[in-house]
């Protein structure tokens, strides 16, 4: 009997043996054949960070929530493993931080500030001046007229100064004034959003005013400009001759964001136009908002499954664009999703969503991530 269980012992160890033996070579289960990215299985290649990929070229960023920032998150895992840059998605807007004037809400931002100095990520601060989420006292008064150009300046340079100054040296760059020009005038004859209370107020200078004060409050801040369609032929003009009328009276402006809330069908001959443009103008370009979700436009229908057409789309589209943002390395410096994953985004609507991100649902790779790491392999 004791022979006989010896004898077995010894035959399994044998087998064990001899298929170790037999199994391919040393195979380290986490090292993946490069070849396989050609052979469509991109399942099996290994994932680069995304901040590993691009660390030579720029900071790869994301829009969050404080929630986010926590390190015993999903979100906090994958914000440290993939993004050397963070930008709060709505708590650094005026009503967010003076949602009553001269009472500053600070929690929200500072958790983002102190998770990203922690973790070492840089901040994009957005934003100081916007018609939207700034609340209504900025612009009114308890009457609801329209304030006068010295209140409106004063409060203005209050609210630019204190938040500003709280970040110095921790946010490197501000979207100092948000979406001021008008969206769609096909004509060029409407320059600016006049619908904006900012502009009722001041007319356009307030514009001047917003990256004055910024600069003086943080010298070393880089200063942006941002805003949304910025790369079709009607609104890069606005925005090109608004930057060469600051940039020639001397006002403080180091870049223009363009925000990358593209189409998977957005075309890669205007984004380059819009680049070539802009670096006529001797700043720096920063990709702030993108996120590219699945469908052609906002007319096709909805849906909430990822189907294998969408990731066809979103592989094509991320590939050309990472392509474009390598080959103006030399002027883009930063680019930043709007969010993190394809559970949160501002595009979803019920019965449609957008999973407009590298990232999917569970923060993991998605094919159209590897597409774009094999841009730098
Ligand atoms: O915080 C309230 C919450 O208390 C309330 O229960 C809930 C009910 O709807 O609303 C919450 O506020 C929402 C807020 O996001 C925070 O989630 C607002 O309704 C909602 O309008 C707001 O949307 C934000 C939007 O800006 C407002 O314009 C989006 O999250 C944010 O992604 C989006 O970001 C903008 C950029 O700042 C500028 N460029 C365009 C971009 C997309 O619109």
């Amino acid at each position: 009997m004791k022979n006989l269980r010896f004898n077995i012992w010894a035959i399994i160890a044998l087998s064990i043996f001899v298929f170790a033996c037999d199994s391919t070579e040393d195979v380290d289960p986490d090292v993946k054949d490069p070849q396989d990215q050609n052979n469509g299985k991109d399942e099996e290649v290994a994932a680069i960070p995304l901040k590993e990929l691009f660390k030579d070229h720029f900071p790869i960023g994301a829009a969050i929530t404080p929630q986010h920032a926590d390190l015993g998150t999903n979100h906090g895992e994958a914000l440290v493993k993939h993004f050397s840059s963070v930008t709060a998605e709505n708590v650094m807007k005026p009503d967010a931080l003076q949602r009553e004037k001269g009472v500053f809400t600070w929690d929200g931002a500072d958790r983002i500030v102190q998770f990203a100095k922690s973790n070492n990520m840089k901040v994009r601060g957005h934003t100081l001046t916007w018609h939207s989420q700034s609340p209504d006292w900025m612009f009114y008064d308890q009457n609801g007229a329209l304030l006068s150009k010295e209140v409106a300046l004063d409060q203005l340079e209050e609210h630019i100064t204190t938040v500003v100054s709280r970040y110095k040296g921790d946010v490197y760059a501000w979207d100092v004034v948000n979406e001021a020009m008008f969206d769609w005038d096909p004509n060029g004859e409407i320059i600016y959003r006049e619908d904006s209370p900012w502009y009722k107020i001041f007319g356009p200078s307030y514009i001047d005013s917003a990256f004055v004060f910024a600069r003086r409050a943080d010298p070393d801040a880089k200063l942006f400009y941002n805003d949304y369609n910025s790369i079709f032929s009607w609104k890069r003009n606005k925005i090109y001759n608004l930057v060469k009328r600051l940039k020639d009276n001397n006002i403080p402006i180091d870049g223009v964001g363009l925000q990358g809330h593209w189409f998977v069908g957005t075309s890669e001959e205007e984004i380059r136009t819009t680049l070539d443009l802009f670096r006529g103008l001797g700043v720096e370009i920063q990709i702030t908002e993108l996120d590219i979700p699945v469908y052609m436009s906002n007319d096709e229908p909805g849906s909430t499954v990822y189907t294998e057409t969408f990731s066809t789309r979103q592989k094509q589209a991320y590939k050309m664009l990472f392509q474009i943002f390598l080959d103006y390395k030399d002027i883009i410096t930063g680019v930043t999703f709007w969010g993190i994953g394809d559970d949160a985004t501002w595009l979803d609507k019920p019965g449609r969503k957008a999973f407009p991100f590298l990232l999917d649902e569970n923060l993991q790779p998605k094919p159209a991530y590897f597409e774009v790491q094999k841009l730098l392999n």
